[in-house]
Parts: structure tokens; C-alpha cells; sequence
């Protein structure tokens, strides 16, 4: 397979309307997507995400910018000659033809030989488990299996790019979990380049190279799953990507790559930080619900309003004058645990806070 890298280019949709004013889908987004990489588009309905992927693989026509993939401008092709391939999450299956001619069927318009398709799809079928189905017709088949014969049919075209829709969303919660390390598993074995859009934060999370967070039609964040979630550059990606705790402070002092804030009502020491600040700026504090604790000690007195046993952790919402504030507690078995109602106290690793 001949992996290509993907660049897009002040990528623009605006759709006109006439009654509720243009919408603006895509607004200009730009970003470099290397041969090989997974990465995937993540943000609430309505950002754009399929868009972008529709104008990628050349259903939806751009109103500005441009896409380039291995280097060559893709822009004016139709869908068929742009060595992509797609995998929606309908499956959009041939009813008609079994999973062996659901899986031919790229490669017959293509015109190859019997004998290569034979080879190409025997390959396909074991690389995506599905040995033993190919006369199954897909109505025979489960969602998950469906799901496997959309992306083999996707994968035995050999694209350049691998476009995916949500393609999961239709599946049980279990089956979703499975088939996302899957789907990894089998883009890393080929090394084929990925474009995944999703809404659910844990996919983005477990499959990527890299996340781009958008919002509105524009990019909000791009990066490694962890440094979208280690330093989240806006509280709208700090709630995106997993739980975020959020506290308004004011800067005390900033010295040597630590800041002193003051929020509510008490002062904070240490908190890493590479920005520069000025005493007296506003600032924003995101705390993961693991970088902080509930016991003996703690800075802030807190209200429990929620305590839950969730196996692994104790899950707690406390009330700290108004501000709701979620806290998960590891292996709570060795730990006092605080029940709703009761008095207690927050503690928070210093070491761990990011500041926005
Ligand atoms: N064919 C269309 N005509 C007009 N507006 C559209 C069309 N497709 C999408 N939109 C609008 O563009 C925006 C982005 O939609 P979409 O790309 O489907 O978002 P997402 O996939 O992130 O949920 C939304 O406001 C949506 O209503
Ligand atoms: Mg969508």
C-alpha cells in the first residue's frame, strides 16, 4: 500500500441560505497530515467534521482553499479518480451481492484480473477476520461484521487516504470498544494514512496520532492525545477531551516558570507555568478529576454532593461555594470514603494543574 500524506489548505464551505444567512461549515482550516498517521477530526455535531471529509474525498465541493494529497491537488477531481475510500457509518453495503462481491467490486470497476482480485481480497478477508463469510450475504451478517466488510471493501482499493464517518456509531458500546482497537490495529499493519471523524472523545483518544479539536467550522486544537489532554489551550478543549474541573483565579506572582494565584480565597503556590503573567491577570485553572483528591489536609472545605462507587476509583462531585468540582479517587478499598452531605477536603496536586 502506497500511503500519501494529506494536505489541506485554507479548506472553506460556506453553504448559502437564503432565509437563515450562510452557513459557514468549514472556515478555513489548514493542516499537514503525514503518510501513515492517523487523525482524527473531533468536535460536538454540527462543526463541520463531515463536511471536511466529504470535500476530501470529493462529494462536497469546496468555496475556497484547497487539498493536496501525495503532493498533487486534488481539488477538481470527481470522487472516483481521487485515491480515496470511505467508510460510513451505514455501512452503505450492496444488499444484493455477498461479502466476497461487496469486497470485489472496486477492483472489477477497475478492471484487474480475476486471479489479482482472488489475491487481493483472500488478503483482505483474513486481515479483517472475516474468513469463512465471503458468500454471507450482508443481511446475514451482524453490525460488527457489517462494519468489517465496509472497511475491507475500503481497504482492498489500496488509497491513499482512508476516510471514516463515524463509522462505529451504529454499534453496542461493547462491540465499539473492540472494534476501535481493531480498526488501529489494522491501519498500523498496512500503515495506510486515516482521517476519523468522531464525536466521542474516548475513540479520538484510544485510535489517534493526532486529534483536531474543531469548533464552529475552525480548528479549536490539534496535537497528541496527550497533549490535548495535558495542556488544553481553551477551556473548550480542557471539556472536550475527557473531565475538566475549572477554577477562575487571579495571579499573584509569576516567577521562573511558577505561578502564585489566589482563588477562592486562598492562595496557590507553584503551579507550573511556561506563559508569562503579570500580578493582577485573569487566569484559568484545569484540573483533571485524578489530579486531585478528597481528604485530611485539603486547601478548599467541600460540600460532597455526589459519591459513587465505580470500581477503580471513587467518583465524587463536590460543591465548593457554588463551584461543582468532580473528583475521582483511586482503588478507594484503602481509602476513607465520604458520603453525600458530609463536610470535606479538596486537595489538589499542585504539580499537575494547567494553566489557560
Ligand atoms: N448540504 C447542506 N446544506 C446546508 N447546510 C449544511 C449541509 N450539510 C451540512 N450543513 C451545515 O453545516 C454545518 C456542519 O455540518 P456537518 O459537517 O454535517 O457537521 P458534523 O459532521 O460535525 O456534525 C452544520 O451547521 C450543518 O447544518
Ligand atoms: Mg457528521
Amino acid at each position: 500500500m502506497s500511503a500519501k500524506g494529506l494536505s489541506i489548505i485554507e479548506l472553506e464551505k460556506v453553504y448559502p441560505n437564503k432565509y437563515t444567512g450562510d452557513v459557514r461549515a468549514v472556515d478555513r482550516i489548514s493542516m499537514e497530515i503525514q503518510p501513515g498517521e492517523f487523525v482524527t477530526l473531533l468536535g460536538p455535531s454540527g462543526c463541520g467534521k463531515t463536511t471536511t471529509l466529504r470535500m476530501i474525498a470529493g462529494f462536497e465541493r469546496p468555496t475556497g482553499g484547497d487539498i493536496r494529497l501525495g503532493g498533487e491537488s486534488i481539488r477538481h477531481l470527481t470522487p472516483d479518480r481521487r485515491d480515496t475510500a470511505m467508510v460510513f457509518q451505514t455501512y452503505a453495503l450492496f444488499p444484493n451481492l455477498n461479502v466476497y462481491d461487496n469486497i470485489a467490486y472496486g477492483l472489477k470497476i477497475k478492471k484487474l484480473s480475476r486471479q489479482e482480485i482472488r489475491d487481493k481480497v483472500t488478503g483482505i478477508l483474513a486481515l479483517t477476520g472475516l474468513e469463512g463469510l465471503e458468500s454471507r450475504h450482508t443481511n446475514e451478517l451482524s453490525g460488527g461484521q457489517q462494519q468489517r466488510v465496509a472497511l475491507a471493501r475500503a481497504l482492498v482499493m489500496e488509497p491513499g487516504v482512508l476516510l471514516f464517518d463515524e463509522p462505529l456509531s451504529n454499534l453496542d458500546a461493547k462491540l465499539r470498544v473492540q472494534m476501535r482497537t481493531e480498526i488501529r490495529k489494522i491501519q498500523r499493519a498496512v500503515g495506510i494514512t486515516a482521517v476519523y471523524v468522531t464525536h466521542d472523545q474516548a475513540e479520538a483518544m484510544s485510535m489517534s496520532d493526532r486529534i483536531v479539536i474543531l469548533k464552529d467550522g475552525k480548528i479549536a486544537q490539534m496535537g497528541s492525545p496527550k497533549e490535548v489532554y495535558y495542556h488544553p489551550t481553551s477551556e473548550f478543549s480542557a471539556n472536550f477531551i475527557g473531565t475538566a474541573n475549572t477554577l477562575h483565579g487571579t495571579v499573584e506572582s509569576w516567577e521562573a516558570g511558577a505561578l502564585t494565584v489566589s482563588v477562592l480565597g486562598h492562595e496557590l503556590a507553584g503551579i507550573p507555568c511556561e506563559r508569562d503573567f503579570k500580578r493582577g491577570d485573569p487566569c484559568t485553572l484545569i484540573i483533571r478529576p485524578e489530579a486531585c483528591s478528597v481528604r485530611e489536609g485539603g486547601v478548599f472545605e467541600a460540600k460532597v454532593t455526589l459519591s459513587t462507587f465505580m470500581g477503580s476509583y471513587q467518583l465524587y462531585e463536590l460543591d465548593i461555594d457554588g463551584s461543582r468540582f468532580t473528583v475521582h479517587e483511586n482503588n478507594p478499598k484503602t481509602k476513607r470514603v465520604y458520603e453525600p452531605g458530609e463536610t470535606a477536603r479538596l486537595h489538589l496536586d499542585i504539580a499537575d494543574i494547567h494553566v489557560i
